[in-house]
């Protein structure tokens, strides 16, 4: 039988997260999901008892469960409309990336940990959500870790067993979705309408607990290849 894999999932009281962490432990993963301090009490990953509970500027409890893991997801990030609460693009969709990265290097056993990072359909190098998101991306393919980084278009969590801690659903435009997959029925246009529509959370998913499952590090990956990861039969 082969070993359990041991999955640290930050980000995991998000719309994301917490789907994933379920639906990875449903899969045979061991799941250390983490908790921001001031998230735990109004979440139910904040008493799950493989939970890290801390903020990740705390270096020596972050390698502590670092150690433990053989893979990293980040799910990290935050929204303009959360800034008022203490949330930046760059304190949420970049440095959480650059710790989890440093100490996915540094935590004892040396080991190439992969590294799965969550980041979104558009990124390039400049300034704002996009900017910040690149710079992120720019850390995880500096690290030598082995790595996917994962850019789906705009999320739909409608239907899905999604918690997020905003308690806010993730839902399109109502049009986009519609026209997108029509215009996917066009000769040659499949591709681009498949990393341009909306995703549904549980799509997402199932794509992050196949790339785990697989151990096998693919880069950049869009829309196109998450689809047919989500629903193909698992090869290896
Ligand atoms: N929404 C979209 O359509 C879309 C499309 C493409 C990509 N994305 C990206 O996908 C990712 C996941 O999205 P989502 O909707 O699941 O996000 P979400 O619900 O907003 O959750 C974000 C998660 O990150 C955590 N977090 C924020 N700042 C942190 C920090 N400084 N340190 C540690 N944890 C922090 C939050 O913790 P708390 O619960 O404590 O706040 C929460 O667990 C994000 O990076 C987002 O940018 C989103």
């Amino acid at each position: 039988m082969a070993p359990v894999i041991t999955v640290l999932v930050a980000g995991a009281t998000g719309a994301v997260g917490s789907l994933l962490v379920p639906k990875l432990r449903a899969a045979g993963f061991a799941v250390i999901p983490h908790v921001r301090p001031k998230t735990a009490a109004r979440h139910p990953l904040g008493k799950d008892p493989r939970a890290l509970v801390t903020d990740l500027s705390d270096t020596p409890r972050l390698d502590e469960f670092m150690a433990h893991s053989q893979a990293v997801v980040c799910l990290v990030g935050t929204m303009r409309r959360r800034f008022a609460s203490g949330d930046t693009y760059e304190s949420s969709d970049y440095r959480p990336v650059v710790q989890l990265v440093e100490s996915a290097r540094r935590a004892p056993p040396a080991q190439p940990r992969h590294f799965v990072l969550l980041s979104a359909l558009g990124t390039r190098p400049g300034s704002g959500y996009l900017g910040w998101k690149h710079k992120a991306e720019e850390a995880v393919r500096a690290s030598g870790l082995p790595h996917t980084i994962l850019r789906p278009s705009v999320f739909d969590s409608r239907g899905s067993d999604s918690q997020p801690s905003d308690q806010t659903e993730r839902k399109p435009p109502p049009v986009f979705g519609p026209v997108l997959n029509a215009i996917g029925h066009l000769p040659g246009l499949k591709p681009w309408a498949d990393d341009v529509r909306p995703i549904s959370l549980d799509v997402l998913c199932d794509a992050i607990v196949r790339i785990l499952r697989d151990r096998a590090p693919l880069g950049v990956v869009k829309g196109r290849q998450l689809w047919p990861l989500a629903t193909n039969p698992r090869t290896a």
